[in-house]
This record gives structure tokens, sequence and C-alpha cells, in this order.
């Protein structure tokens, strides 16, 4: 490392994984700098991806609940009305709130906010906005963008990624969302709840590929009855804007036997691309100075996040793995704790992913299929929240809680959720992954009553097939 750095760490972007790694690298007596190109800190998570959804999922969940829901309590509105600017101006407050939390973050601990486009130089040299700067270590932690759609063009007004989504001014009557994955579904939801009538093409025969199958089905079922329309098995081959809208054509993937079907042009007011995201690693010097990249353009690094080039690292979306905010900061803390010769570590089989729509999917560790497919030895505890008193006082009764444990041993597997709360629920299930906890374990745990989480407790006996209430 070069004598008399810059810095002791210089983190390049500004998202969960880059400034909870910054944050940690100060709190460990490291000199921080972090370059971020954009105006506000907080990565796509809180300009434009986890937080702004979150807004909106919150917002139009109030909406669709006043709507729909408030009379079953004998609350009668007598006339209700959208103010959709005002919804997106709480969701900008929300975000401002969040960004500018990050920068007194940093202030608080002594880091620098760099700002400008960070470029890899040589092996301990960073140009922002082509100023040198060296450090020595560098952290590629530079996030992931709206993977495009071969042949068609975002304007992000009429044909969208999330980003468009997220700051639409004006319900559109209709919209097609490219992509049955998180993205898509979770705005979809947003949209469809304030009025819109939403469609989504999938590529695949089912939607949200990795959640366990069961979890996913009873999902797709309870979207179908809120409104949304599903075209499984097709794919988006045009999309052209046209008047105030999009024609868009789709078709039928081609099976094994049975050519595409005939293709088909419909009219929609928005389309959402949302078919996945793509490593953010071009254009900042990282194949110049030699860094590895693998064929879907993330950074290679080892099992401490190092490069194939001495003093630079790097985590989050950039990398392999789960495109999650959580993830990206357990990672951001794992390595400025290696790189304090600490025993940083991120534990990859305990990592929860939950989807936001109500009810909420909910998932950690193992699905059945994986198991199933590994000729894995399990047992199944399933507990529905029909059989709940509270999911009945809150009026949702959607889902079920599913955990898998080893037959033998009991030790828990996997846990998958559809329901209220779901993502508040798993926390326990990750917990008692985390720990080598078994089914029992959590089955012999007191769960206040009435709350949803006795719905957890009860999936764990069901394994032994002891459910009281079912
Ligand atoms: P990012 O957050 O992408 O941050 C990277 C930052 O680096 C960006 O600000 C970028 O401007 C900056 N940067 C890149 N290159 C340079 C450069 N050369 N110079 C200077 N700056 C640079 N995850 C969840 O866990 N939960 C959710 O609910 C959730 N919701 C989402 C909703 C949407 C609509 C989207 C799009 C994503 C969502 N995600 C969610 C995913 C989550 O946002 C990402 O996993 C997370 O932001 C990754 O963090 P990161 O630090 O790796 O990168
Ligand atoms: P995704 O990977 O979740 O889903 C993409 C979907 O599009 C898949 O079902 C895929 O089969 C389908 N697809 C791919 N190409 C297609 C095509 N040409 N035509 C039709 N369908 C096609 O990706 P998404 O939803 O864009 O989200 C990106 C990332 O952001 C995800 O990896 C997710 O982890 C993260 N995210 C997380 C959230 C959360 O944690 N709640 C919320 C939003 C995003």
């Amino acid at each position: 490392a070069p004598a008399g750095a810059d810095y002791d760490v210089l983190v390049i972007g500004s998202g969960p994984g880059g400034y909870v790694c910054a944050i940690r690298a100060a709190q460990l007596g490291f000199r921080v700098a972090c370059v971020e190109k954009r105006e506000t800190l907080g990565g796509t998570c809180l300009n434009i991806g986890c937080i702004p959804s979150k807004a909106l999922l919150q917002s139009s969940e109030e909406y669709h609940a006043a709507g729909h829901d408030f009379a079953r309590h004998g609350i009668v509105i007598e006339k209700m009305s959208l103010d959709l600017a005002r919804m997106q101006a709480n969701k900008d407050e929300v975000v401002s709130a969040n960004t500018k939390g990050v920068e007194f973050l940093f202030k608080k601990n002594n880091i620098t906010w760099l700002k400008g486009f960070g470029k890899v130089t040589a092996p301990h040299t960073v140009e922002v906005d082509g100023k040198p700067v060296t450090a020595m270590h560098i952290v590629i932690a530079a996030g992931s963008d709206s993977a495009p759609l071969p042949g068609i063009e975002t304007d992000e007004k009429r044909i969208v990624t999330s980003t468009g989504a997220l700051a639409l001014d004006e319900v559109p009557k209709s919209m097609l969302v490219v992509g049955a994955g998180v993205i898509g579904l979770e705005l979809g939801s947003v949209w469809s709840r304030l009025g819109a009538k939403v469609t989504v093409v999938e590529f695949l025969d089912r939607i949200v590929p990795g959640v366990d199958s069961e979890i996913a089905t009873a999902f797709q079922r309870v979207l179908t009855k809120q409104g949304l329309k599903f075209k499984l098995g097709h794919k988006v081959t045009k999309a052209q804007t046209k008047g105030k809208g999009v024609a868009v054509t789709i078709e039928k993937v081609a099976g094994d036997k049975a050519k595409g079907g005939e293709p088909e042009t419909l009219e929609f007011d928005v389309v959402l691309v949302a078919i996945g995201r793509t490593a953010a690693s071009k254009g900042m010097g990282l194949e110049e100075v030699g860094v590895a990249l693998d064929p879907r353009g993330r950074v290679i690094v080892d099992e401490h996040f190092a490069t194939n080039v001495p003093g630079l690292y790097a985590i989050g979306d950039v990398i392999t793995g789960p495109m999650l905010a959580h993830k990206a900061e357990e990672e951001g803390v794992a390595l400025a704790e290696l790189l304090a010769s600490q025993a940083g570590h991120v534990n990859y089989g305990a990592i929860p992913g939950i989807i936001y729509t109500w009810p909420e999917v909910a998932t950690v560790g193992r699905t059945e299929d994986e198991l199933k497919a590994e000729g894995v030895d399990y047992s199944v505890g399933k507990f529905p929240f029909t059989a709940n008193g509270r999911a009945r006082a809150m009026g949702c009764t959607e889902g079920f809680v599913k955990i898998l444990a080893d037959r033998k041993t009991d030790r828990l597997l996997g846990a998958h959720i559809l329901g209220p709360d779901a993502g508040a629920l798993i926390a326990e299930l990750v917990t008692a992954l985390e720990f080598g906890a078994s089914a029992e374990d959590v089955a012999r745990v007191c769960h206040a009553h009435p709350t949803l989480s006795e719905a957890v407790k009860e999936a764990a006996l069901a394994v032994e097939g002891r459910a009281i209430h079912i």
C-alpha cells in the first residue's frame, strides 16, 4: 500500500453496502471516504428502491383499506378521493429524511463524502471526477441497474423501469408489468390498489422464481383475487409508444413441441419492465486495472470479498448473491471487520427475502423444492392464518406458515410465510435458523396471545403433528 495514502478505506458507492461498510470501518478506527455520484447518499435502496417503494406500498395499502376494508369495521367514508401528488410528496419526504440520515451518520463518524464519479485508475488510486485520491483499501459497492429488455426502450414516462414506476404523476388506467418478480409484483400491487388494471407477463410458467413453489402458487391466487392478471409462459417481443399509450406485442414462449402461439398486440397506458437487475461494474475502470468479472458483469471476489487485484474489494449487488439491501449491509460490516483483521463473516444460508405486498411473502433457508431435488429427508409443519385469532380480528386470514425441518434431527432447514406481516414474523425463524435450532425449540417457546406469531409456533408444532388449533 502507498505510504501516506489519503485514506485507509475508500468506498465507491453509498448504498446499503457502501455506507454501512464506511460506518463500520470508521468505527474500527480507519480514515474513511465514500465516493457517490448521486446528489444524495443511500444508493438505489434509499433513493429509488426499498424506501420509496415501501412508502408507496404503505400509502396505497391505506387507500385500498379505506376504500374496501373500513366498511367491515363499521367505518363509513361518504366520499373518498385520491390526492396522488400528496402521496408522491409523502414518498419524497420519507426518502429525503432517510438520505439526510445517512449524511448525518457520515458526519458523526467523520466519513468524507467525495461527491462525483469514481474511476479506479491504479490498484490504490481512484479518480473522483478526474481528481486522484489514494487509499490502502478500495471497496467497490457500485450496486446494480435495471436490466434492459432487448429492443425495448424505456422513457421513464410510458415505458418505465422501477424508477419511473415510482414517480408516475397519474394513475394509469392500464399497466403491463413485464416480469413476475419482486419489483413487478410490489409496484404492480401499488398501481392496482390505486385503480390501474394490471396485467403481468412472465416468461416462466410460475411467478417469483426461487420462492418455495407452494407459497408461490398460493401467492398468485391471492394476487389474482386482488385483480392482477397473469400471463405466464409469455414474453413481450415489441413495445412502442403510440398516442398516449404503448402498443405491446405478446407471444407465448415456444415450448418443446408447440411453436410460439399467435402473437397478440395489446395497448396499455404504462409498461413496467422488471426483468431483473445487472451489476453496475462497467465504465469505472475495473476491467482496465485487471479486475475479473463473471459473464454477467459481476465482480468476482473470494470469501473475503477480495478481487484478484490487491487492495481492491467488492460487496453488495455488484457481486454474486441475492440483490438485497440487508445482504449488502452484512457484507459491508464483514468486509470492514476483515480489513481490521477481525473475523467478519456472512451466513448466506440465513438471509431472509421478503416481498412487501399485502399479504406479504417472507422466506429464509431452503425451499421444499430444493430439499426434494437434493433428496433430503425432511418434515413439513404448516399452519394457516384462518386458524389464528389475531389474523381474524385483522381481517387478513390469507396464507400460512410453513416450516421445514430435518426428519431425523428436527433441525430447521427453511421457513416460508405467506400472510399478514410475514416480513416481521420471519425474523424469529431467521434467528432460530442462525442458532441452529430445531423445530421443537421454536415450538417450546412461549408466544404471546393473541398475536400473529402464534402461527409460527403452531407451524413448528405441526412438524410433529401437534398443532393445537387445527
Ligand atoms: P446500491 O444501493 O445500488 O448503491 C450503489 C451506489 O453507488 C449508487 O448510489 C450509485 O450512484 C453509486 N455508484 C455506482 N458507481 C459509482 C461510481 N463509479 N462513482 C460514484 N458512485 C457510484 N432490497 C431489499 O432488501 N428490500 C427491499 O425492499 C428492496 N426493494 C427494492 C425496490 C426497488 C424498486 C429496487 C430497484 C431495489 C430494491 N431492493 C430491495 C434492492 C436493493 O435496493 C439493493 O439490493 C441494494 O440497494 C444494494 O445495495 P448496494 O450498496 O450494493 O448498491
Ligand atoms: P426478479 O429477478 O425478482 O424478477 C424478474 C422476473 O422477470 C423473473 O420472474 C423472470 O423470470 C422474469 N423475466 C425475465 N426476463 C423476462 C422476459 N423477457 N419476459 C418476461 N419475464 C421475464 O427481478 P426484479 O423484480 O426486476 O427485481 C430485481 C432485484 O431487486 C431482485 O433481485 C430483488 O432481489 C431486488 N428487489 C428486492 C425487493 C425486496 O426485497 N422486497 C423489492 C424489489 C427488488
